[in-house]
């Protein structure tokens, strides 16, 4: 079996459900140890149990993103313990409701900016030199479709992911001459609960499990990966994809 990603230490934040959780087992099956970031230790080590069956060994870290300080002090307590790291995966988020912009209530619109955004930066901060010191270092952040298309109800979280897509992107822009490739990545529609509170009388089966973001995430986790400020869509990739297999099925069949 290739493993890509043998020896790398790859930071899932965010790594406790959704997709965060889908991806971990799959970076340990392609060699990684993941570094499973989030706020609750037993949902840690339901995903702990799906690496180990994977074939692979994590290290748990439970935080929650709200405490600037612990985050500050990830970058250096994780120099002590790996000396770099290779991925940041920043998968955290919450979005717990949609509420008009005139009725948003300011100290949870404060929340849903310190996790979405805030973190992020914080992360930022006090990993670079880590990302800096591997070989290949890879960072990627999810984002959300209304960050460049806000609807009405949207408005906050859409705000939290506007500033974040221009935060990242930036970042992209200021290490664009180092080995580090930094990218956004829209997983488009998931069964989650990120899902579930924008749209609670909705079946689960309406939409598709995380797992279907995953090969898209882990591929820009790649050392091999050469995207750079990309903001990258799971849903128009998917349909590209179609498109072109459509189009080579035409070209077979015109021959
Ligand atoms: N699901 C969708 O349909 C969809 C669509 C478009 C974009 N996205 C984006 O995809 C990304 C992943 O979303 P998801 O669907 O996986 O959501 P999710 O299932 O709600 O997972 C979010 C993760 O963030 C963690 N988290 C939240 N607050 C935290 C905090 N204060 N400290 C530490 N961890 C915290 C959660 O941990 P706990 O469980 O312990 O709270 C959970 O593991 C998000 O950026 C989202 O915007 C999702």
């Amino acid at each position: 079996m290739s493993r890509p990603l043998a020896g790398r230490v790859v930071l899932v934040a965010g790594a406790g459900h959704g997709l965060g959780a889908a991806v971990a087992p799959e970076l340990a099956r392609l060699g990684a140890h993941p570094v499973l970031l989030g706020r609750t230790a037993g949902a840690l080590e339901e995903v702990d149990d799906r690496v180990r069956a994977a074939g692979g060994r994590a290290t748990l870290l439970a935080l929650d993103l709200l405490d600037g300080e612990a985050v500050d002090r990830l970058g250096p307590s994780l120099y002590a313990r790996f000396g770099r790291l290779d991925g940041l995966l920043f998968t955290a988020a919450r979005l717990e409701r949609l509420t008009p912009v005139a009725h948003g209530d300011p100290d949870w619109f404060a929340r849903l900016l310190a996790v979405n955004t805030v973190a992020a930066a914080r992360l930022i901060r006090t990993l670079d030199p880590l990302l800096r010191r591997s070989d290949a270092g890879r960072a990627v952040f999810a984002t959300c479709a209304v960050a460049r298309a806000p609807r009405a109800y949207w408005g906050h979280v859409a705000a939290t992911k506007a500033a974040l897509e221009a935060l990242v992107l930036a970042y992209a822009a200021e290490v664009r001459r180092t080995p580090l490739r930094v990218n956004l990545v829209d997983p488009g529609p998931l069964a989650t609960r990120y899902r579930r509170d924008a749209y609670p009388g909705e079946p689960p089966e309406a939409a598709p499990p995380p797992t279907r973001a995953v090969p898209a995430v882990v591929a820009l986790l790649l050392p091999s990966c050469t995207r750079h400020g990309a903001r990258v869509s799971v849903e128009e990739e998917a349909a590209d994809g179609d498109r072109d297999r459509r189009s080579r099925g035409l070209d077979a069949a015109a021959r």
